[in-house]
């Protein structure tokens, strides 16, 4: 039998801090696996110039040259379905997928958000936490579904929020965390060991 190696389909529209995570786990050998292809809505996103860096297929997919969402979403599923993606990981992709993309991909694509899912999903989840006086905030990955940043949960981490922190402390403290979380839920996917049961995932081996 030939074995391929597992392949990632990575979605991100701005800076790209947690596809570098995932990029670098990659390298490490930590994930048994390659980024085969790097798209973004965002024609100036950092993401696509990381990408580029390490030699992988970075594509800027314009929104403005699509009629409506439905073909814009049919492109980035054929550009998917050409690399013969396993995974689809979202890394900061600020747009709404639509139901017939994440139907093709079904349980095969994660999220990661800066909050403790279900609390504080949509914008700015940070400041929302500080405006809600939560004590601890933290991130989550999750498996994509309809409902924005909702989703059968595979990984959080949580941190404090502390008494002096503004939007972009508590952002920070939040984000070194996601480069540990979101990698480490990767590797659990690509081993077959979560398994969506109802709204729970349950880690084999955990
Ligand atoms: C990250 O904090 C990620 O959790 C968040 O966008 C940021 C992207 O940063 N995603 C969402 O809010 C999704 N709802 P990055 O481009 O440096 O990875």
């Amino acid at each position: 039998m030939i074995s391929r190696p597992f392949k990632i389909g990575i979605l991100a529209s701005g800076r790209g801090s947690n596809l570098q995570a995932i990029i670098d786990s990659v390298e490490r050998g930590d994930l048994d696996a390659e980024v085969a292809v790097i798209l973004s809505n965002k024609e100036n996103a950092q993401a696509l110039e990381r990408g580029k860096k390490h030699n992988i297929e970075c594509v800027f997919v314009d929104p403005k040259t699509y009629p409506d969402k439905e073909s814009f979403d049919c492109e980035m599923i054929r550009r998917l379905r050409e690399k013969q993606v396993d995974l689809i990981c979202l890394a900061g992709y600020m747009r709404i997928l639509g139901a017939e993309f994440i139907a093709t991909f079904q349980g095969k694509i994660l999220n990661i958000h800066p909050s403790l899912l279900p609390a504080f999903p949509g914008l700015s989840p940070q400041q929302q936490a500080l405006d809600s006086g939560a004590k601890t905030s933290g991130c989550t990955v999750h498996f994509v579904e309809l409902a924005v940043d909702a989703g059968p949960i595979v990984l959080q981490s949580s941190v404090p929020v502390r008494d002096s922190d503004g939007v972009d402390e508590l952002s920070q403290r939040i984000l070194e965390q996601e480069h540990i979380i979101y990698p480490r839920a990767i590797k659990l996917f690509l081993e077959n060991r979560l398994t969506i049961s109802g709204r729970r995932v349950l880690i084999k081996d955990d």
